[in-house]
């Protein structure tokens, strides 16, 4: 029992669990007050408490935070919706998720991110928006930004939605506007004209059997749009982050542009690091994905890289699709991706009882790098007295075998289909609030979401080249002389 005395009474205690940091593990019980962590220590340290959750035998670690899922609503509801895609997040272990902009319509403008806003009231856990950088919508960047968006998202390859990417002029115009918001720039990040190409040239040919797909996309295409995205980012000063690496050959622009000072993260995701071309067999159509799985040399790569820190963070790219949509015979008809948010972190875990990675490694790749790069630290990202209550408590020996009838999301086709996982989250808890429980979704969780806005800082970085960007220019009537000699 408690022999310290404290003025107040927490909601919760978890007791006798291992808590995990990007550091270290000790064993520690963690107390819960309003919503935050207000203890972190000893059981004879800890307040008196409402409830007191025994884990022992049991980790603590920072809930995921996802910088890419895709929720599908509005438009697109029969895949998923936000309800069903925060679920599975729940059950998944992630207590944050930022959503992309392709629905229909696509968050491109205010009314849009209201729209969003909406159907985002029945998340069970916690979110940022992205909104759109296109060709045409350069003139409601600023607009997005005073209305909330928490990031970007640029399609350079077009992809599921089939919004067409930026022409470079346009994407330096969104750099600049954004730069000086601080708001990092998501790039999916894969040179669309190269793709369209190759994919007709492959289609006329009759080619559609499932590895033509990366034929169709082969990695230059990433290595391209990187090194391309990441001059336009030194040059503006805007921050960027590159989504799915699936390749080494984009690890090499990646690793450059942060030696050169560019504020720049990348993220892969399971499948590039589980899966490789000898999947496609086995998987066909099943494992279309955008980018795609590559060979196994290239899994290797990022494996490595994830170690070494060029690639900062986990995420999933939680790509719902029907099994109708996926299973196709021509390769170009299938749908490109499939659900991720909720096996990431029992696949990680899976790795690392495996002995591929540490617990406090994966700590840092799936919350503390995150909540760094998406402007959620210190209040996410970390178990420590003062941050937010955003908890998963994993069993590191319950083994699970995954099923897509199981997945809470409506996408219920995975290539992961009978893989048995040891490493599970029990329990999850956004802001000191049970979402999920003993393997079960708490229902009244539902809408305990919230948009993340109110904790995101991200400081004002170094302007660069502010001079010549096409609004001082326009503005100061002296478009007709810039770029001229000085
Ligand atoms: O395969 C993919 N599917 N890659 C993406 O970048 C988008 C995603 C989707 O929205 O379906
Ligand atoms: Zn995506």
């Amino acid at each position: 029992m408690s022999d310290f005395k404290t003025d107040f009474i927490a909601d919760i205690v978890l007791s006798g669990g291992t808590v995990v940091s990007s550091k270290t593990r000790f064993k520690a019980d963690v107390a819960i007050k309003d919503g935050l962590v207000v203890a972190v220590g000893e059981a004879s340290a800890m307040p008196a408490a409402k409830e007191v959750v025994d884990v022992s035998g049991k980790h603590v670690i920072p809930g995921a935070i996802d910088a890419h899922v895709h929720f599908r609503e509005p438009g697109y509801t029969h895949k998923e919706d936000w309800e069903t895609g925060t679920a599975a997040a729940a059950m998944g272990g992630t207590t944050t998720v930022f959503e992309m902009p392709n629905t229909n319509p696509p968050t491109r403008s205010v009314k849009e991110l209201r729209q969003k806003q909406d159907a985002a009231k029945k998340a069970h856990v916690d979110f940022g928006i992205y909104g759109l950088l296109a060709e045409d919508n350069v003139d409601e960047l600023q607009g997005l930004v005073d209305g909330g968006v928490n990031a970007f998202k640029c399609f350079m390859g077009n992809t599921f939605g089939n919004l067409p990417s930026p022409s470079t002029g346009a994407m330096l115009e969104g750099f600049e506007i954004i730069a000086p918001t601080g708001l990092r720039i998501s790039l999916h990040a894969e040179t669309a004209s190269i793709m369209a190409w190759r994919q007709e040239r492959l289609m006329k040919a009759g080619i559609h059997h499932a590895l033509a797909h990366i034929g169709a996309r082969p990695a230059v295409v990433a290595a391209e749009a990187v090194s391309r995205a990441a001059v336009l980012a030194e040059w503006t000063g805007a921050r960027i982050h590159v989504l799915h690496i699936s390749s080494a050959a984009e690890l090499r622009p990646l690793a450059e542009a942060k030696a050169r000072g560019v504020d720049v993260t990348g993220e892969t995701c399971p499948c590039y690091l589980l899966l490789d071309s000898r999947d496609y067999e086995r998987l066909g159509s099943i494992i279309r994905v955008n980018p795609p799985v590559r060979e196994a040399s290239d899994s290797e790569a990022i494996w490595a890289a994830l170690k070494s820190g060029v690639v900062d963070m986990i995420a999933t790219d939680h790509a719902p699709h029907t099994p109708e949509e996926k299973r196709k015979d021509v390769i170009w008809e299938a749908d490109c991706g499939f659900p991720g948010v909720e096996t990431q972190m029992p696949l990680m875990l899976n790795e690392v009882a495996n002995g591929r990675i540490t617990l406090e490694h994966y700590v840092k790749i799936s919350a503390e790098n995150p909540a760094k790069a998406f402007g959620l630290w210190p209040m996410k990202g970390r178990i420590e007295a003062g941050a937010l209550a955003d908890i998963a408590v994993v069993d590191l020996d319950r083994s699970e075998t995954i099923r897509a009838e199981n997945l809470h999301s409506r996408g219920k086709i995975t290539p992961f289909e009978g893989v048995t996982v040891k490493g599970v989250p029990v329990h999850t808890l956004v802001r000191g609030r049970f979402v999920q429980r003993d393997r079960k979704l708490v229902p009244e969780s539902r809408g305990w979401g919230r948009q993340v806005t109110d904790v995101q800082k991200m400081p004002t970085p170094e302007p660069k080249n502010t001079d010549q960007t096409l609004a001082a220019l326009l503005h100061s009537g002296s478009a007709k002389t810039a770029g001229g000699p000085r």
